[in-house]
């Protein structure tokens, strides 16, 4: 069970409005923008759209921000009917 922040170890202030994270199954994160995310080299990227898809699977060729890189992972069902059927 999440428990609330540590105030003291916190960067964030805890008197600020929530910001909504929804977690698409086998997909983004999208956050609630501005939003900075922290690489694991330390640097930080920042999005100032309205809504940032942030990526979860590391696939994207613009990480950490979404590309639909994910999709891929689908593919390998059925091939495609003949579209020029005889
Ligand atoms: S979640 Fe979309 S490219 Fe990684």
């Amino acid at each position: 069970m999440p428990s609330a922040p540590d105030p003291a170890r916190c960067p964030v202030s805890v008197t600020a409005d929530p910001r909504r994270v929804t977690v698409e199954p086998q997909g983004p994160a999208l956050v609630e923008g501005p939003v900075e995310v922290v690489l694991d080299d330390g640097t930080v990227a920042r999005s100032d759209r309205f809504m940032v898809a942030v990526c979860t699977c590391r696939r994207s060729r613009t990480y950490p921000w979404c590309d639909t890189s994910h999709r891929r992972r689908e593919r390998g069902g059925p091939p495609p009917e003949d579209r020029n059927p005889r």
